[in-house]
């Protein structure tokens, strides 16, 4: 998608104006109405339209104006209209003409300022998402139209210059809808480890360890979720060091890759497994926040480390009452081989932690239904032992839009994976599910500042009502933390 902005008012295409509560007019929305001779005024007296963030109003092909259509885009109270509206107010617009056969859209915002533009433009880059490379027969009129953005704004280059960042995070957000959207015959771990060596062209340094690698450093839980697979399970880190300081401490971000999730010979029901191709959801969260670090040039140390396997039935495959040891020493039975995400974070965030000191861990990982049951689709569930950490992820969530709510930990909930024979089970009763997968992971993190993020409700949907987002994977977890290094870690 072309992307520019402008000081000059010429149309094209589909053409949008806000509109304020109670039907004010922008600037643009006002000009629009006088060279149509009140076309547009009148439409929206025979409309229910009033101006409220998320209505649209399309008036087709009006006289005196030199554009297919026009699109007013209620952006609410004007005072009130922060970064989060103006993204969806972008994204409301590229929607609704997305498919309308105008090749341009034309964003009026001549009496608004740089920050505002610059949203608008993101909201529609997140909004104009598809999957089709898959696709041989999308009939013409169901093809997206739209190929370029032109934005007028009363300064287009401040306007320009506060796009560039958050065209680095649209390219982020796509690149980890992208590896959630592929399936699993395509993206396996092999290949995902290759995509992320492949962000070394950002200005990424990348390593890949490989399973003869990981096994001399004893990382046994990773590796016994990829017995069963005809794939190597690998681990890929991807280093970007943007302090001053490039020895400082680093954040380190970890996911979960699980490439396909059978639940192994605990095998998952056949009904929706197809969507365990997404069990992958935190690697992709991490990859694209790495790409956007690297393409903002953000001035952070962070270490992206993603654990990529596939859990498949085999006879090699890891057995229900199977005891292994993480690479940290601490003896796992494998009470249920579909709780096998945490086997993997386990040995990634040893690995994150004995490597790189951090001064904080984050992990993301579509690690429990339980989490949907408890959350919905809403927010993310956060589980921490440290609260100034889980406070900064609130935050980053609000302002970014990706919103996670903490879940508490506690000894109680600990003793539940406790087991006869080894030092911990990797599953505990039948309650709080997501809280006995964190307390799971707790057990490997010591007193570094430390979160999980579990986004098993979050990384993909059914079906969303954010315009930003398309109906299956979000690539949640990117603008989150891409927010939160802004506000937290950078220099
Ligand atoms: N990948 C699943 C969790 C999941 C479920 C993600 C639904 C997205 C949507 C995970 O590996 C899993 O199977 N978890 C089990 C844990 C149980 C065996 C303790 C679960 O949630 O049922
Ligand atoms: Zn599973
Ligand atoms: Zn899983």
């Amino acid at each position: 998608m072309k992307v520019e902005f402008s000081g000059s008012v010429k149309f094209s295409g589909a053409v949008v104006a806000p509109v304020f509560t109670n039907n004010r007019h922008s600037t643009g929305a006002d000009a629009l109405d006088k060279a149509t001779g009140g076309a547009i005024s009148r439409a929206q007296k025979a409309s229910r339209f009033s101006g409220k963030s998320g209505q649209v109003l399309q008036i087709n092909a009006p006289s005196g104006l030199d554009a297919q259509l026009v699109l007013l885009c209620g952006a609410g109270e004007r005072d009130a209209a922060d970064a989060l509206v103006w993204e969806a107010f972008g994204a409301y617009a590229l929607k609704s003409v997305q498919l309308s056969g105008a090749k341009t859209l034309v964003f009026d915002m001549r009496d608004l300022d740089a920050p505002a533009s610059a949203r608008a433009a993101f909201g529609a880059l997140l909004a104009a998402y598809r999957f089709d490379k898959y696709r041989t027969t999308l009939k013409d009129d169901k093809k997206p139209s739209i190929t370029s953005i032109r934005i007028i704004c009363s300064d287009a280059s401040a306007a320009k210059r506060s796009f560039a960042p958050l065209n680095e995070t649209a390219q982020g957000v796509e690149l980890a809808r992208d590896l959630v959207c592929e399936p699993a015959n395509v993206l396996h771990p092999e290949e995902f480890a290759k995509r992320a060596q492949s962000l070394e062209d950002y200005g990424l340094e990348v390593q890949v360890l490989d399973e003869k690698d990981m096994k001399k450093l004893g990382m046994d839980a990773l590796l016994s979720v990829g017995l069963g697979s005809n794939y190597g399970s690998r681990l890929a880190v991807m280093s970007w060091f943007g302090a001053k300081d490039r020895k400082a401490p680093p954040l380190v971000l970890v996911g979960k890759g699980v490439c396909f999730d059978t639940g192994g010979i605990s095998l998952k029901p056949g009904a929706g497994m197809w969507d365990m191709k997404g069990d992958m959801g935190g690697a992709a969260a991490v990859t694209g926040t790495m790409r956007v670090l690297a393409g903002r040039k953000a001035r952070a140390n962070v270490i992206g480390i993603i654990g990529l396997v596939e859990n498949m039935p085999d006879a090699a495959a890891t057995r229900p009452g199977d005891i292994v040891t993480s690479a940290d020493g601490q003896t796992i039975e494998v009470q249920n081989t579909d709780a096998e995400g945490r086997m993997v974070l386990v040995d990634a965030l040893w690995y994150g932690l004995t490597r790189f000191k951090p001064s904080k861990i984050v992990d993301f990982a579509t690690l429990t239904g339980a989490i949907i049951i408890a959350l919905g689709h809403e927010h993310a569930g956060v589980f921490s032992n440290d609260d100034a950490l889980a406070n900064a992820l609130d935050a980053a969530g609000k302002s970014s839009g990706e919103t996670v709510w903490r879940l508490p930990l506690g000894a109680g909930y600990d003793k539940q994976i406790d087991s006869k024979y080894a030092d911990m089970k990797n599953i505990g009763g039948r309650g709080a599910g997501s809280i006995t997968a964190a307390q799971f992971l707790r057990r490997f993190v010591g007193e570094t500042p430390w979160a999980h993020v579990d986004i098993a409700g979050t990384a993909w949907k059914d079906k969303s009502d954010d315009p930003r987002e398309p109906a299956w994977a979000t690539g949640f977890g990117v603008r989150l933390m891409d927010r939160f290094v802004a506000q937290n870690c950078e220099d």
